[in-house]
């Protein structure tokens, strides 16, 4: 069961050098962004995406987002209209995502898109994914560098514990800032609700109905799943539940004690981590607001507790 530990390096030029090397023979690595951890390939190569499907045991009828260096290698790879251009101009490095139509020449594994005729596209912020796509000079697919349907991974060691030796290499820069998956936006509608809240991009609310739609097909399946049973608002635990606060509510550990959803947005996964690995047989929540990120932490936590 247990995988042989994966090779980390710090961030760095040494990092660096390694993982692009490997990319440049088709392997994947895992890197951090500001968001989540990412499982790293090259996005031309068909035999680097299917190691990615691989690696993570994702069913590869759930296409990945595509990282690039900036703007204008979006633009080569999708198709823009002037409300996309206008999100990616303001927000853009960061937490977005944007699905938007393929270019026919854009050189892309067909398997990244799962046939779909969109592409899912960002501009992570973070130093590493930045300094990687530099180096790489290419498109890089990365999905959450967690096996598929697990806790998304927000520090190096969640990464090792969940993919073990299947990651040829994890660059560690410590925590990621954001710690929820980015906003996934399609035709001005959130698929996905990430650290970009409705109100900050000036969108709808996301709603639960729309991941009906076949437009996000990953957005479908129970997620984020911890292996123990996860009850949520809860504002005091039962003996054998680990009890995950915010606020007022104390638990056997806080996401804020001062009632700060972006902190608890980082710190969300990591506590569903330490919470599946404490004694306790159970884990509960306590209620977290809906506003702003509270709306996509809400969303994690609903799909964790699917089974
Ligand atoms: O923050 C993030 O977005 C992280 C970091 C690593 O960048 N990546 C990430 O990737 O969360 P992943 O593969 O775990 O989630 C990608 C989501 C899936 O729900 C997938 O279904 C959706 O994006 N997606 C990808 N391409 C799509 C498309 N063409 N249309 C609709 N949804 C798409
Ligand atoms: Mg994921």
């Amino acid at each position: 069961m247990a995988d042989p530990a994966p090779r980390i390096l710090p961030y760095g030029e040494a990092a660096i050098a390694e993982a692009t090397a490997a990319i440049a023979h088709g392997d994947v690595v895992a890197t951090p962004t500001e968001t989540v951890y990412g499982l790293a390939g090259d996005a031309t190569r068909s035999d680097a995406v299917a190691a990615i499907y691989a690696a993570k045991g994702r069913p590869s009828f759930n296409p990945l987002i595509v990282h690039v260096a900036d703007l204008a290698a979006a633009e080569r790879i999708a198709v823009f209209d002037d409300r996309a251009r206008g999100l990616a101009t303001r927000f853009w490095p960061g937490p977005l995502t944007l699905v938007l139509p393929l270019r026919a020449d854009a050189g892309i594994a067909r398997a990244v898109t799962a046939g779909l005729d969109t592409i899912a596209l960002r501009v992570p912020g973070h130093r590493a994914m930045q300094a990687l796509l530099a180096a790489c000079g290419r498109p890089l697919a990365a999905p959450s560098a967690n096996a598929s349907n697990a806790i998304s991974p927000t520090r190096a060691e969640h990464v090792a514990a969940s993919l073990g030796a299947r990651v040829a290499l994890i660059i560690d820069d410590g925590a990621c800032a954001a710690g929820l998956e980015s906003t996934i936006v399609h035709d001005g509608v959130i698929l996905r609700p990430g650290p970009l809240s409705s109100e900050a991009l000036g969108l709808p609310a996301f709603r639960v109905e729309t991941e009906g739609e076949i437009t996000a097909p990953g957005q479908l399946a129970s997620h984020y799943a911890p292996r123990k049973p996860l009850r949520l608002d809860v504002a005091s635990r039962k003996s054998d539940e680990w009890l995950i606060g915010f606020g007022e509510v104390m638990g056997d550990a806080t996401l804020s004690a001062s009632g700060d959803l972006i902190e608890a947005a980082a710190k969300l996964f990591d506590a569903l981590h330490r919470a599946d690995a404490s004694d306790r047989a159970g884990i509960a929540v306590a209620p977290i607001p809906d506003h702003g990120i509270g709306a996509a932490i809400n969303d994690r936590l609903r799909r964790a507790a699917h089974r």
